[in-house]
């Protein structure tokens, strides 16, 4: 049997990059997706060849209304929901002089509030049932500052507390809560930022210890392992892909030394 054989997920920011990839990788493992955003994706046909009931809803994390009737309409439709997966969000920044209000509250509203509400609409589901996974969607950049940052890793450092507070407060509920904490992935919103500085992605793929950018499956495997009954007493972490980037610092010793 797969391993998420019945299971009922729900994923956020489903149409591209990460949450593409883990509704991907979800359905392939048997489980039913339900995947919102606020875009279409020419990518579904792929998850509903894998998984029939799965489908995408056109849907904004920021519209607490809309995601508690989104959770209520699965509930309705399947009895429950067994995972949930945050990937929805924006990348935005600069230094705190040069940004501007508005700026700052998109970010705050996508990354954090939104996942704040998808977390709100299905954890009393969840307790209800005693069983459930919560994938929060974070960020290496929301476990230490990086240059020009500013909004972007204190909405991802939010998301990493709130998911430990979860675990905290529905551990005895049987809800298990984790954070992905992703590298730099090779992805719609990250093209978006590095093809205008080519020296910043050539920095970043130096900084990563393995050599190169990560794969949104790479990713949806973490997903895949946190939702699965293998991490059935993993709750209140933070799962770090990143290809070793926060590993250290390098700084051309072992090509000095001609190991590569
Ligand atoms: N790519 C990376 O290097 C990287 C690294 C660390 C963390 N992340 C995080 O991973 C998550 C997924 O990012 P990605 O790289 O796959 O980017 P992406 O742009 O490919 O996917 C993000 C998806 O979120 C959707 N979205 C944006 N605002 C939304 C809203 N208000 N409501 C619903 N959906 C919305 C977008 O339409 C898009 O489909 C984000 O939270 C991002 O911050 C990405």
């Amino acid at each position: 049997m797969s391993a998420l054989q019945g299971k009922i997920a729900i994923v956020t920011g489903a149409a591209s990059g990460i949450g593409l990839a883990c509704a991907q990788r979800f359905a392939r493992e048997g489980a039913v997706v339900v995947g919102c955003d606020v875009q279409e994706s020419a990518h579904w046909p792929s998850v509903v060849a894998a998984s029939a009931s799965s489908r995408l809803s056109i849907l904004d994390v920021t519209d607490g209304a809309a995601q508690a009737a989104f959770a209520e309409a699965v509930v309705a439709e399947f009895g429950r929901i067994d995972i949930l997966v945050t990937a929805a969000g924006v990348g935005d920044g600069g230094p705190v002089g040069m940004l501007d209000e508005a700026a700052w509250d998109r970010v705050i509203d996508i990354n954090l509030k939104g996942t704040y509400l998808s977390i709100k609409a299905v954890i009393d589901t969840m307790a209800a049932q005693r069983s459930g996974s919560i994938i929060t969607v974070a960020s290496v950049e929301g476990l230490n500052g990086t240059e020009g940052g500013s909004v972007y890793n204190a909405s991802k450092g939010g998301v990493i507390l709130l998911t430990k507070n979860v675990a905290i407060d529905y551990g005895r509920l049987g809800v298990r809560s984790n954070a992905i904490c992703p590298g730099f992935i090779e992805t719609p919103m990250l093209r978006a930022l590095m093809d205008p500085m080519p020296d910043f992605e050539a920095d970043v793929t130096r900084e990563t210890k393995l050599g190169r950018l990560g794969r949104a499956e790479e990713i949806a495997g973490a997903a895949f392992f946190l939702a699965s009954d293998d991490a059935s007493f993993v709750t209140g972490q933070t799962l770090v892909v990143d290809g070793g980037y926060t590993a250290g610092h390098s700084h051309g010793i072992v090509e000095m030394m001609g190991l590569v």
